[in-house]
């Protein structure tokens, strides 16, 4: 293929990843972990599926970056996941430290690529991807507003007992207990939910929404969510690539927009070529401007604590 992502990362997230950008046949994928031979395996066993599923992206494994060179897109997913109890923040220094080294590394080799963090806690890996890189603020972004989108859409669709394709969510500010649903701009075939169901249900699904990666980690025990935040890298990775400039909530480095200067929050975009090309401000109310800011004060002190 003429396009390439490494993914950092060769853990639940990362493959799956690879395995979501292959089938869609985005590009070649790279996988890098630092355990010596899982990249490897996972790749030609990614590979060895492509007769199958009828792809021809190319898959590499490796433990240093150098097949890594050249890089469109590099998705980083290396750190620890959360173990039941854990808050996504209490993995701030050891991923901090791992994301660091990682973007040093990728970012030499691939000096043009667009980086997507994945790695918790999310807003404030982005920061430290975005000033290890030093690349421009439009080339580092992080996913988790379309995975929360996700989350709060399959859940108004098993309320409604309607197709998730009519659904349609919007989840502002940080990946954490903080995040801001929005159910006035919250969809079925274009009607608002506040429409469609009683304040009191409305509540019940964000609630679910905002606990809705520990509600995963909660059942699997040792590990969080991956299919879903597969597919959400993905999506972001295809608009990116075919430069479809989709609007998607994600989170971007902020200098004044929402009144917020100087963090990553989740804000909705458009991703396309050239990575973050727009980032869109809509009108909140009172409360929801509240909650936005709320929750931008929560991932500056996770800022503020990196070591
Ligand atoms: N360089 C490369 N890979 C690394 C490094 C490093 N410095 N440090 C750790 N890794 C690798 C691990 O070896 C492991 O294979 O990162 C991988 C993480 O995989 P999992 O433990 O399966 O974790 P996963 O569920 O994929 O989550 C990864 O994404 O959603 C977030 O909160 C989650 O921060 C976590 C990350």
């Amino acid at each position: 293929m003429d396009k390439k992502i490494t993914v950092v990362g060769a853990g639940n997230v990362g493959a799956t990843t690879a395995q979501r950008l292959a089938e869609k046949e985005l590009a070649d994928v790279v996988l890098v972990d630092i355990i010596e031979g899982l990249p490897q395996g996972k790749a030609l066993d990614l590979a060895e599926a492509a007769p199958i599923e009828k792809h021809d992206a190319h898959l590499a494994g490796s433990n240093t970056y150098e097949v890594s060179e050249g890089s469109d897109i590099v998705i980083i997913t290396a750190g620890v996941p959360r173990k039941p109890g854990m808050s996504r923040d209490d993995l701030l220094n050891t991923n901090a430290g791992i994301v660091k080294s990682v973007t040093e590394e990728a970012a030499r080799y691939s000096p043009e690529a667009i980086i997507i963090v994945v790695s918790n806690p999310l807003d404030a890996m982005c920061h430290v991807a975005l000033k290890t890189s030093g690349f421009p603020k439009n080339r580092v972004m992080g996913m988790a507003g379309i995975l929360d989108s996700a989350r709060f859409r399959t859940f108004i669709s098993m309320e409604l007992n309607v197709s998730v394709e009519n659904t349609h969510a919007f989840v502002l500010g940080g990946h954490g207990d903080t995040m801001v649903p929005l159910p006035r701009y919250s969809t079925v075939a274009g009607i608002p939910i506040t429409e469609l169901l009683p304040p009191d249900r409305i509540e019940a699904i964000v609630e679910r929404t905002r606990n809705g990666g520990a509600e995963i980690v909660g059942l699997l025990k040792t590990g969080s969510a991956y299919y879903a935040p597969a597919s959400a890298v993905a999506e972001m990775a295809e608009s990116i690539l075919k430069d479809k400039k989709k609007i998607l909530p994600c989170a971007a480095y902020l200098q004044g927009e929402y009144g917020i200067n100087d963090l990553f929050i989740g804000v909705p975009v458009k991703l396309g070529a050239n990575g973050i090309e727009e980032i869109i401000e809509i009108k909140l109310t009172p409360e929801e401007e509240a909650a936005l800011k709320k929750s931008a004060a929560a991932v500056q002190s996770l800022v503020d604590a990196l070591k």
